[in-house]
């Protein structure tokens, strides 16, 4: 699959490239990824390398991940990252600590889900979205982003070494806006004031 450009208000979200590496680097230092993210930790310059070498470009090509760079205009610096997987069309994403709190990665997180509901990638009727229990910031861009939270019976997320599992926070967003989706966070992240 070729990269697609999605445009939203105030962003541009286009192929993250190799020169892109020092911004990643950079980021992903952030210690609160240890904790939320399944990025490699510590990171290094050679991650960032490969991740935009190599993991990137080889995600559109077979469609199995497609990964975004967040920025303000074409050619600007890297602001964050939102990418889906292919499998259950599942989102994830990471905003560098200095652009966080303005709302883009809600812009950009619902913009994403809409272009893959809209027909981006064939067949998906939802989109789907889990995080490690307690990550409020993830989860108040869910439900920006119109994702409903569901309660499975056994909601988790693998480890940073895939050798077992923590507790998460599940939620989709489907074609239609669901009328339920705002309350659905009531009980973790309080009423919308
Ligand atoms: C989660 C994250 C992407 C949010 O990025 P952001 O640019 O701040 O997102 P937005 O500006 O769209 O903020 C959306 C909401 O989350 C809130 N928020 C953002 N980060 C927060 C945090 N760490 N703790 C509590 N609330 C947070 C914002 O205040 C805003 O609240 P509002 O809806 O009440 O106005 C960012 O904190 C991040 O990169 N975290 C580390 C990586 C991560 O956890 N990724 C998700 C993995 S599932």
């Amino acid at each position: 699959m070729q990269p697609v450009v999605i445009r939203t208000a105030r962003l541009r979200l286009d192929l993250p490239l190799p020169g892109d590496a020092d911004a990643v680097t950079a980021y992903c230092q952030d210690p609160i990824f240890e904790r939320w993210l399944t990025t490699p930790w510590p990171y290094t310059r050679e991650h960032a390398d490969a991740f935009l070498g190599t993991y990137v470009p080889a995600g559109w090509a077979t469609a199995s991940e497609l990964t975004w760079a967040i920025r303000a205009v074409e050619g600007g610096p890297l602001l964050g990252v939102v990418s889906v997987r292919e499998t259950q069309r599942e989102i994830g994403f990471w905003m560098g600590a200095e652009h966080r709190g303005a709302g883009r990665m809600s812009e950009a997180a619902a913009a994403v889900s809409e272009w893959v509901l809209g027909g981006g990638i064939p067949e998906s009727a939802t989109v789907f979205w889990r995080a490690v229990e307690g990550n409020i910031g993830s989860a108040k861009v869910a439900r920006a982003a119109g994702f409903r939270r569901i309660e499975p019976e056994h909601a988790t997320v693998p480890t940073r070494d895939g050798e077992g599992t923590l507790p998460a926070w599940y939620a989709v967003r489907e074609r239609e806006a669901d009328p339920r989706a705002e309350a659905s966070w009531d009980g973790i992240l309080g009423a919308r004031s």
